[in-house]
C-alpha cells in the first residue's frame, strides 16, 4: 500500500533560527485539522532558486520568503499576483505543477491587523508612515484601499518616499516629505515602518504628532516594547501596538493561499505573547 507523503512548507531566509512561522504554522494546522509540516530552512546565499525547486520535487508545496530573499522571491516566480506585481515583493510561493506562484501577504496582515484585531478604522482618517523601504511598499495598497483622507509617507531619505508616493498614487491621496517637514502636523494613525527599531533607533521626529486619540503601530515588534512605541507612549498616543498581530495575521493570509481555510488568529497571537 503506498502512503500519501505529507505537504511540506516551509520559510526560508538567512538567517532563519529566530523565526516564528514554523510555531505560527504548525498551530494553524492544528486548529484547521491539516496534515502538513512547516519548517524553518536556512538557504545560503545565490541558491534559492535550486532550494525550491529541489523542495517542490519533494512534496513542497508553499514556502514563505524573508530577508534577504524577498527580491529573488519576486524574480524566480513564474506568476504573480497583482498585489505582488505592485509591492514589488514576494513573500509567499505557491509550489505547483512546475509551477511557481508568487503572491505578498504583508499588507493585508497589516491591515487585518489594524482593523479586525484592533478595531482601526481607516476610512478618513489622517494616517503618517515612516519609512520608504520594502516593508513600507509592501503595504501602501491595502492601506489606501480603505480611503483614508490622505497617507503621507516620512523619510530620511525623502526622493524614495516620494517615488513610493508616485508609484501608488493612483490608489489615494499619498504624498511625501523629510521627518523635519511634519513639524505641525497632526495624525490619526502613525505608523513605523522604518527598520531603524531593529537597532534601537528612533526616527527624528518632532513632538505633538499625535491628538489624543491617535493609534501608534510599529510593524516591528520585540518581547520589551521598542523605542518607537516608548516614545508614542510619551507622546500621548492612545493606543499603541506592536507588529505581533501583522506577523500572526500574514500568516494566516499565506496558509489561506495554500490550504483555502482561514485559520483563527486570536490564540496563536496570544500563545506567541506570552511565550516569547
Ligand atoms: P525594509 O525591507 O525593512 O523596508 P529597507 O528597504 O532597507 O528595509 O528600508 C529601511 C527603511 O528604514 C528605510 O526607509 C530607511 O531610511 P532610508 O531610506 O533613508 O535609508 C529607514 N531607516 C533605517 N534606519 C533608520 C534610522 N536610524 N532612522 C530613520 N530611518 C531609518
Amino acid at each position: 500500500m503506498t502512503q500519501k507523503k505529507i505537504d511540506r512548507y516551509a520559510v526560508i531566509g538567512n538567517p532563519i533560527a529566530h523565526s516564528k512561522s514554523p510555531l505560527i504554522h504548525t498551530e494553524f494546522a492544528k486548529l484547521t485539522d491539516q496534515a502538513l509540516t512547516y519548517t524553518a530552512e536556512l538557504v545560503e546565499l545565490g541558491q534559492v532558486k535550486n532550494f525550491v525547486s529541489s523542495f517542490a520535487n519533494n512534496n513542497g508545496k508553499g514556502l514563505n520568503v524573508t530577508v534577504p530573499f524577498k527580491l529573488d522571491a519576486f524574480e524566480l516566480a513564474t506568476h504573480l499576483s497583482d498585489r505582488a506585481q505592485r509591492a514589488g515583493a514576494v513573500n509567499t510561493l505557491t509550489l505547483k505543477d512546475n509551477e511557481v506562484f508568487g503572491d505578498t501577504t504583508d499588507g493585508t496582515g497589516l491591515l487585518n491587523d489594524l482593523t479586525k484585531n484592533h478595531q482601526q478604522t481607516l476610512k478618513d482618517k489622517t494616517i503618517l508612515i515612516l519609512g520608504a523601504g520594502g516593508a513600507v511598499r509592501g503595504v501602501l495598497e491595502p492601506l489606501l484601499l480603505e480611503s483614508p483622507t490622505s497617507l503621507v509617507i516620512a523619510n530620511r531619505t525623502v526622493s524614495k518616499a516620494q517615488q513610493l508616493a508616485d508609484d501608488f498614487s493612483s490608489f489615494g491621496n499619498i504624498s511625501a516629505c523629510g521627518f523635519e517637514d511634519l513639524n505641525g502636523q497632526q495624525f490619526d494613525i502613525i505608523i513605523n515602518g522604518t527598520s531603524a527599531s531593529l537597532s534601537g533607533d528612533l526616527p527624528p521626529l518632532p513632538d505633538h504628532l499625535f491628538t489624543k486619540h491617535s493609534c501608534a503601530y510599529d510593524m516591528m515588534y520585540a518581547k520589551e516594547a521598542t523605542v518607537f512605541m516608548q516614545w508614542s507612549k510619551q507622546q500621548g498616543a492612545e493606543i499603541i501596538l506592536d507588529g505581533l498581530g501583522m506577523l500572526v495575521e500574514q500568516a494566516a493570509e499565506s496558509f489561506y493561499i495554500w490550504r483555502g481555510v482561514r485559520p483563527e488568529t486570536k490564540s496563536v497571537i496570544e500563545k506567541l505573547r506570552t511565550e516569547s
